[in-house]
């Protein structure tokens, strides 16, 4: 039996702390001419000072197109990394210098370079969850939010190699037909989702719809009604006539999805940890990573324009070019994709 309380993930931050420092934000954004960028797991109070909250592939297509001089990335390295891959002459901060991902550390560029070379006819697949270094060793960049349709317009007479999650490498393998080999890496908050948590959860609210990221099992993302990045999770739920979901990914992502589906419940997939030991607060999933990042810390980092990305030139280059594809082939209409 799952601990309902357990499936609800923490609160924002108090009115009375969150007014004054929301403030000083609002302040050196103007004196800076700042653009926050956030990710759908950032906590509560983070998403609400953002000028932007999405998935990775909408925070690089924001990236992309800003004409802000200073972008403060809410989410983890590689991602502050990427918008700085499309901006090299402007400021990129961040809150906290150590928020990794466990993909990321999965794939050092060396490893990578050795694989590849045991192979030339390798075309590389790079899930954005990598370093720079990595992004630019590969072919074309992908995000959870159009892997199908960047794998599926991949040159016919290549060998596919997709690093470094071989969760959503195989989910992609699954929707496309396609056979690649596989780095393995994967997500460690995600891989604590198990599928016996999963069906407890289904078997507790028969009417809920299971939503799932791709980052996890293949035995979870079995029992889906909807497998799918952050963004079109929310989507999916705002357009579902059901009123109660279970979200198999990490928790920040539900205060917008309650800001925007009103009426309906969201509630957190639960997680092998939850079962072994509950507790009296919630232990729903959380990527440690992500929740490195605080409200003092933005701030903070606006002050001092530090932690800043800086990354050589030749990766900056070498990086853009698998960027740009992507961003290239996820602006075109399916039909025309290859
Ligand atoms: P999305 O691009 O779906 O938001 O995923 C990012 C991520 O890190 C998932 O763990
Ligand atoms: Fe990386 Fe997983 Fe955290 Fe996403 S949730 S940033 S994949 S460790």
């Amino acid at each position: 039996m799952i601990d309902v309380a357990e499936m609800h993930p923490r609160g924002g931050m108090d009115r009375k702390k969150f007014e004054p420092l929301a403030g000083e934000i609002f302040t050196l954004k103007k004196q800076l001419n700042a653009v926050i960028l956030a990710h759908n797991y950032q906590v509560p109070e983070i998403q609400d000072v953002a000028d932007f909250v999405g998935d990775s592939l909408g925070l690089a297509q924001q990236a992309a197109k800003t004409d802000a001089d200073v972008i403060v990335f809410c989410g983890v390295h590689f991602m502050a990394e990427t918008a700085k891959i499309l901006n090299p002459n402007k400021i990129v901060v961040l809150p906290d210098r150590d928020a990794g991902c466990s993909l990321e550390e999965s794939c050092p560029a060396e490893k990578l370079a050795a694989l590849q070379a045991t192979n030339p006819n390798f075309w590389t697949i790079a899930y954005i969850n990598c370093s720079a270094a990595v992004k630019a060793l590969c072919d074309v960049i992908v995000t959870s939010g159009n892997a199908e349709k960047i794998v599926n317009a991949a040159p016919k007479d290549r060998d596919l190699l997709f690093v470094p999650d071989e969760n959503l490498g195989q989910w992609v393998m699954e929707q496309t037909g396609r056979p690649m080999t596989l780095w393995k890496g994967n997500c460690y908050a995600h891989v604590e989702f198990q599928r016996e948590q999963v069906l407890e959860a289904k078997r507790q609210f028969p009417d809920a719809k299971i939503i799932v990221h791709p980052e996890s099992l293949r035995e979870v993302r079995d029992l889906a009604d909807a497998v799918c990045s952050t963004e079109k999770m929310i989507t999916f739920c705002r357009n579902d006539p059901a009123k109660r979901f279970v979200i198999v990914t990490e928790s920040g992502i539900i205060h917008r999805m309650r800001k925007e589906c009103p009426g309906k419940e969201f509630l957190c997939a639960p997680t092998f940890d939850v079962m072994r030991a509950p507790t009296d607060h919630c232990r729903c999933s959380e990527c440690k990573f992500m929740k490195l990042n605080t409200l003092e810390k933005v701030r903070d980092c606006m002050k001092q324009l530090s932690p800043r990305v800086e990354l050589p030139p030749e990766i900056i280059r070498r990086a853009r070019l698998p960027m740009d594809r992507m961003l290239e082939i996820s602006a075109k209409p399916i039909e025309n994709a290859g």
